[in-house]
């Protein structure tokens, strides 16, 4: 029988559902809260809501689980690679060789970038932000593909828009990372596998350890549930946007410092750490002061009360890729010194603040030559599956609904126009 839970109000009570998720998560169904009570809900940041039902991604923010349609992220890591990753996520199971190819062939079709494009790349100043310039470029690719603008697209033009912008966040992040360095652009290799295609167009030569470390943070990034780019794609996609817009503004999310833009700003922060002497025990009491606002980059997360399962294997691979490139760099004792100091001290104890998945990503990133602003981008080519698996969900459901929060109006009331 179905759960029932019981609403006191002042003037009534109400009857709300009990749902339970597969894996033993429960939440109260409000959606005719409103029509019943003329009560809404309020939730800053979204501590406590449930936007949707997904059956993507799994996360445990107390037990430190993640897995993608039910596999570990440690096992993925370990055994798959992301063209497959993206596969499972977008079409929920593991490809066989001939679906493997066949995806692997559609991505590659989209490997050239329209002409104008590559006029507009060449057009930015070399110094800004590759955040600021993906969004951009992959709203503007709306202009090229106007057949694939349509409200509703068919299930075959859906999967071409996905393959699309798949390929095109790899292609237009090394042809502007060519740009921002003065160098020419390298045409994408379809003989390669997408790591090693994107190692391939940023260098111009692939090293194995460094296209299979990409793989790996690649594999690691690609999805998340609802977290704040993702419920941005899912918000922007519910008004039927196109999925370039809708992505463009996934990147937008993501480059926020509280989001993905940590990963940079952790290598900063230990940068700064570093050239003050090392002293990290100086700037934790600086986190520490609620009167500054310096926060530890890399550190706390809004659902991970426990390790982020991310963080511990980042940790162990950027040990393994350090040791194997054979480059040694202080920013990792710095950034071990400080993991240590901060989990033994009660204000982060307290707090439940762990290292996630940003702490030690930009220190591999940093030993794979990608520069420091380009850190956010490496994110959201990661996550780029997971958006698109997210939206595709969304906009395969019938009963999807266009988002539109409610509030609580504060303002003043009606009032008459007086010009001062
Ligand atoms: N350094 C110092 N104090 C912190 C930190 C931190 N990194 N994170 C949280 N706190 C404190 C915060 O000041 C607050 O203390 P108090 O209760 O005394 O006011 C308490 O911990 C709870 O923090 P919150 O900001 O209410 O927690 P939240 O769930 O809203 O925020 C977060 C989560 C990730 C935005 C936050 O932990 C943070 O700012 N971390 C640093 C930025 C970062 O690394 N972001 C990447 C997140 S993981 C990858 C991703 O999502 O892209």
């Amino acid at each position: 029988m179905a759960k029932i839970a019981t609403l006191k109000l002042p003037e009534s009570e109400c009857e709300l559902p009990i749902l339970e998720g597969s894996e033993g998560e429960r939440a109260i169904d409000i959606t005719k809260l409103r029509a019943q009570t003329g009560y809404v809900t309020l939730d800053n940041g979204y501590m406590n809501t449930g936007a949707c039902t997904s059956n993507i991604t799994f996360l445990d923010g107390e037990k430190g689980i993640l897995r993608y349609r039910g596999i570990d992220i440690a096992e993925l890591a370990e055994k798959s690679n992301f063209m497959e990753v993206a596969y499972l996520l977008l079409n929920g199971n593991v490809p066989n060789n001939k679906e493997l190819k066949g995806f692997e062939q559609k991505i590659n079709s989209f490997g050239q970038t329209p002409q104008a494009l590559q006029k507009m790349i060449a057009a930015y100043p070399r110094n800004a932000h590759p955040m600021g310039v993906m969004s951009s470029l992959i709203s503007s690719l709306s202009a090229f593909y106007p057949e694939l603008l349509d409200q509703d697209l068919s299930v075959e033009k859906r999967e071409q828009v996905s393959c699309l912008v798949l390929k095109q966040i790899q292609v237009l992040s090394a042809a502007f990372y060519r740009h921002s360095v003065g160098k020419e652009k390298i045409e994408s290799n379809a003989q390669l596998d997408y790591a090693s295609d994107f190692v391939h167009q940023m260098f111009g030569e692939v090293d194995e350890t460094v296209a299979r470390a990409i793989d790996v943070l690649l594999i690691l990034h690609a999805d998340h549930e609802q977290n704040c780019s993702t419920s941005t794609v899912r918000m922007v996609g519910s008004s039927k946007a196109n999925l370039f817009a809708t992505i463009s503004a996934g990147i937008s999310a993501l480059w926020g410092p509280l989001h993905g833009g940590a990963n940079q700003q952790v290598v900063e922060m230990l940068e700064q750490i570093q050239a003050a002497g090392g002293g990290y025990k100086k700037f934790l009491e600086e986190v520490k002061d609620k009167s500054s606002s310096t926060r530890l980059m890399g550190f706390g997360h809004r659902v991970y009360k426990n390790f982020d399962p991310r963080a511990k294997l980042i940790k162990k691979a950027a040990d393994d890729v350090l040791t194997r490139l054979g480059v040694q760099d202080p920013l990792l004792d710095i950034a071990k010194g400080l993991e240590e100091e901060a989990l033994k001290d009660e204000y982060f104890v307290s707090r439940k603040l762990y290292p996630n998945v940003d702490f030690y990503s930009g220190i591999i990133y940093r030993a794979l030559g990608i520069p420091t602003n380009m850190f956010t981008v490496m994110f959201a080519l990661g996550r780029m599956p997971g958006w698109i698996a997210q939206w595709k969900e969304m906009v395969e459901d019938p009963s999807m609904k266009i988002c539109r929060p409610r509030q609580i109006y504060t303002g003043a009331q009606l009032t008459s126009f007086h010009r001062p």
